[in-house]
């Protein structure tokens, strides 16, 4: 998730949301110029200029044949996903709260030679220009984590939907969010959250050494049952609901690590939590 740092997070009740949204804009212009420049396995441009496509395990397998559909990426950050979707055969469409993030994205994808369009805005206000015209909704690996209320941003995914289409959100799993370390065992973070919350890390989950200059960002911790209560009361039929307790990536900005066989798990003693989650649901017809 986008804890580039397992630090405890502190409740601000007193910012609202259009202060935190700010604050998250900044904060995601600064991170959005690192990222171009951060390589590894998260953002690794010669590797994508090459061809590569930058779908993780739990993202490609919730994904499936995308081949002719109308793709909605949300929260797109810097289009890696978005090119690579549309390299798939789908028209794909990116939003982002970042300017900066939608500029790398764009020259990104016209050095790819890749169409795609980017809009910029906020999430749980998608604008109606874009409503009813999506086969599926993809977003993935830090996005709720950053809108106050998942069920806001729920309704203003699913009405970008046509009836009969998909939102696939892959996630990292709220546990996550909780840990501060897992040997010791330490967790700072409340499961159910209680508020937005800034936490002051160090670097970013695809560039731990990086100096941000920034506003610290807002984030809210929702439940799974949030997030799937959410879904339901947006008009979503949820179709798949997995948790995962490994994955290939997510071994920086968490408490998890990578083992001896590559795979990334969070392990407490010798059990595996909750790493990542998988919800797919249907927009009724
Ligand atoms: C961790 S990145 C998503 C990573 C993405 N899965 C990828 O592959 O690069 C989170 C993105 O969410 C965007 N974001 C945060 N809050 C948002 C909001 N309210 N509306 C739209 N985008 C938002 C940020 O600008 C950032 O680009």
């Amino acid at each position: 998730m986008l804890l580039p740092g397992a630090v405890q997070c502190f409740i601000v009740s007193f910012m609202n949301k259009s202060q935190a949204l700010s604050a998250n804009r900044s904060y995601w212009n600064a991170v959005s110029e690192l990222h171009e420049k951060a390589g590894g396995v998260y953002y690794n441009i010669p590797a994508i200029l090459d061809g590569r496509d930058t779908l993780f395990q739990h993202e490609n397998a919730a994904v499936g044949d995308v081949e002719g559909l109308d793709v909605l990426h949300v929260q797109c950050h810097i289009g890696f996903d978005s090119i690579s979707l549309a390299r798939r055969g789908a028209r794909v469409t990116g939003v982002d709260l970042s300017p900066v993030a939608l500029r790398a994205a764009r020259q990104l994808a016209e050095r790819c030679t890749t169409p795609v369009t980017f809009v910029e805005a906020d999430a749980s206000e998608l604008p109606a220009s874009l409503h009813s015209r999506f086969d599926l909704a993809f977003a993935a690996l830090g996005v709720i984590y950053w809108v106050p209320d998942a069920e806001v941003w729920m309704r203003s995914v699913a009405a970008c939907l046509r009836p009969g289409g998909r939102l696939v959100l892959v996630e990292y799993h709220p546990v996550m969010a909780m840990l501060t370390s897992l040997d010791p065992p330490l967790a700072t973070g409340s499961y159910a959250g209680s508020g937005p919350c800034v936490v002051p890390w160090q670097g970013t989950y695809a560039d731990p050494g990086a100096r941000v200059e920034a506003p610290t960002p807002v984030t809210y911790q929702h439940t799974l049952g949030t997030v799937v209560t959410a879904a339901v009361s947006a008009g979503l039929r949820p179709r798949l609901l997995e948790e995962h307790t490994e994955a290939d990536v997510g071994d920086t900005g968490t408490a998890a690590s990578r083992e001896g066989d590559g795979r990334v798990r969070a392990r407490l003693g010798g059990g595996a939590l909750p790493l990542m989650f998988t919800l797919v649901a249907e927009r009724a017809g």
